[in-house]
């Protein structure tokens, strides 16, 4: 037990604590439905993202090697419809026509992912470097540069070359850690005299709960309670050396900076009032962001996850926890390896506390959070099950950055809304708002001292959504996937993005709902030129329905029914002729 003493003193020091934060950021002010015309720091930087999987399409082309997405997706029931990336939106022959999508829109930045097997096949850079793919990165952000558009090159968006899958087990060995560097090593000394901002990992979040923990996504493992751990920590490690063999072998040359791109959802107590679930909403977001950004900006984990996870690991019966541990040179290693902080952020959730038990049988990464996850039935949710329009969790999110690791530099590098597959409707008024509403909370929170340098809108294009395939649309211009030239239309969205853009921000009411409303005036010439589009495909996919049954039904006429007719004639004729000859004799 505590002395009273020093319990008294942590109490006041708490209430310290509670006061100075509240007066960084007051959360009374924080009014949801107000929205604040003003506009963003000169030099902001305003942008539009995909990734190489996800958009790029020619898997197997100019000499590519195999990534853990390329396999997933061709094993049948994985990927909703049996979708794959394929050839997605064929951004690999595109990209001087999406260059021109962005120009149109005025980006400033662009954000995509460099495929690691397309260029190193095998993904142990001694092995082979395959040039083409090299030669096509070059080519793309030549072009970028050439149109004014700075790159923001991702290193790691999720496709981890096949080879390294199958031979080590992926993020779940160390050895990955030596094998990432060396890729990066060589992006550097490819791109880095033109790319400035590189980020090691995108959500590696996802990479290590839905890849190792619960098999949702590529390489598809179910290791319960430990897999995401493990794989967690071979990525952290690995952000930290590629952060240092920048710093040590191309800063000073390149000039350029290196961030780690992480996503979090925001986590509200469902009872303000209730310790308890102000407490679960603080471990939920630890669980999410802080298992990753806590390391790069404080060399360790979350005190909360160490905590939880360990007790949770004694309970059943283990000799060390299952979140595994940084050494202390470890520690100060990765102390401070990141020179911007990326954020992914799309929605909130409604936190409170559940104790879970913790049995063996139950261990997950899930459960040892001991929290419960609640939506608001009110919350829009246009698309994606798990998207729910929120825009104030994302002010929330930035803050809690801002307070947690120092006031970092932040990129939001990626936000936004998607629709169902069926929706071919381009006038989306729903994403505009979404934008308009995500952005100005953005805005909020720089009036509050949060240091947000820019915004990637996410994604330029439709494209393959992962486990969820086809089916969810997260782009700002439409991609017609069922016509193989795999044509963009402009969603209403691009042209009200392109005003915010303009603007720097939102100038007035009255401005601001004129944009609106010319957006959804110009969507309307798109969407009849796809309505029209969509009605020839109709009517060449029933075209082909009726030729198709025609042609197989003649090819059974004469290859079947033709000879078995006559073979039944010839056999008739002649047991008629014996019949008659029988009678004569
Ligand atoms: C985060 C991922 O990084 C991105 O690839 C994906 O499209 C979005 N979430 C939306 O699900």
């Amino acid at each position: 037990m505590l002395p009273r003493r020093a319990v008294s003193v942590c109490y006041v020091l708490m209430l310290v604590l509670y006061l100075s934060a509240a007066e960084d950021f007051d959360w009374t002010k924080n009014n949801h439905d107000s929205f604040y015309y003003g506009t963003f720091p000169t030099g902001f930087s305003w942008g539009a993202g995909s990734s190489a999987y996800q958009t790029e399409g020619a898997w197997d082309k100019d000499g590519k090697g195999l990534s853990i997405w390329d396999v997933f997706s061709h094993k049948m029931g994985k990927i909703q419809q049996n979708d794959t990336g394929d050839s997605s939106c064929d951004g690999y022959y595109k990209f001087k026509d999406d260059t021109s999508l962005m120009k149109e829109l005025k980006l400033n930045h662009y954000r995509f992912s460099i495929s690691w097997p397309r260029i190193i096949p095998t993904g142990v850079k001694s092995d082979h470097i395959n040039e083409k793919g090299i030669q096509y990165y070059d080519e793309l952000i030549n072009h970028l540069l050439e149109n004014r558009i700075t790159p923001i090159v991702t290193l790691y968006h999720w496709d981890l070359p096949q080879v390294l899958q199958e031979k080590y087990g992926g993020w779940q060995n160390i050895s990955m850690i030596n094998h990432f560097n060396e890729f990066a090593n060589l992006c550097f000394e490819r791109f880095g005299n033109r790319v400035k901002y590189w980020i090691t990992f995108n959500n590696p979040w996802s990479v290590a709960v839905e890849g190792y923990e619960t098999g949702e996504h590529a390489p598809g493992l179910r290791l319960r309670g430990t897999g995401a751990y493990r794989a967690a920590h071979h990525i952290i490690k690995a952000h930290a050396k590629v952060w240092h063999t920048y710093d040590t072998q191309w800063r000073g040359k390149q000039q350029g900076l290196v961030g780690i791109s992480l996503s979090g959802d925001w986590g509200e107590p469902v009872d303000i009032s209730n310790q308890k679930d102000i407490e679960a909403a603080e471990r939920y977001v630890q669980f999410y962001l802080g298992w990753f950004a806590t390391p790069v900006f404080h060399g360790d984990y979350p005190q909360v996850m160490k905590d939880f996870v360990g007790r949770k690991s004694a309970q059943q019966g283990l000799g060390t926890s299952r979140l595994p541990t940084f050494s202390p040179q470890e520690k100060s290693y990765m102390k401070g390896t990141c020179d911007f902080l990326g954020i992914g952020h799309f929605t909130t959730r409604y936190i409170t506390h559940k104790s879970n038990p913790s049995g063996r049988s139950s261990t997950s990464y899930f459960t040892d959070r001991d929290l419960a996850e609640l939506v608001d039935p009110r919350w829009p949710d246009p698309g994606s099950e798990w998207l729910y329009s929120v825009p104030w969790g994302f002010r929330r999110m930035l803050n809690f950055v801002k307070t947690q690791y120092g006031n970092p530099m932040i990129y939001v590098t990626e936000n936004g809304v998607s629709e169902k597959m069926s929706c071919t409707e381009l006038c989306d008024e729903w994403r505009i708002q979404y934008y308009k509403d995500y952005i100005n909370e953005m805005l909020k929170a720089i009036r509050d001292g949060v240091s947000v340098k820019g915004y990637t809108a996410w994604s330029l294009l439709d494209k393959f959504e992962w486990d969820e395939g086809y089916s969810e649309r997260f782009g700002l211009y439409y991609v017609d996937f069922r016509s193989k030239n795999k044509p963009r239309y402009p969603k209403a969205s691009v042209q009200f993005y392109k005003r915010i853009i303009s603007s720097n921000g939102f100038p007035n009411q009255r401005e601001v709902e004129n944009w609106k409303r010319k957006a959804v005036e110009t969507c309307s010439s798109s969407n009849q030129l796809l309505a029209a589009e969509e009605q020839r495909s109709t009517a060449a996919n029933i075209l082909r329905l009726i030729h198709d049954p025609l042609t197989s039904h003649m090819e059974m006429v004469t290859e079947i029914v033709v000879p078995t007719v006559c073979t039944l004639c010839i056999l008739l004729s002649a047991i008629f002729l014996m019949f008659l000859l029988r009678r004569r004799n």
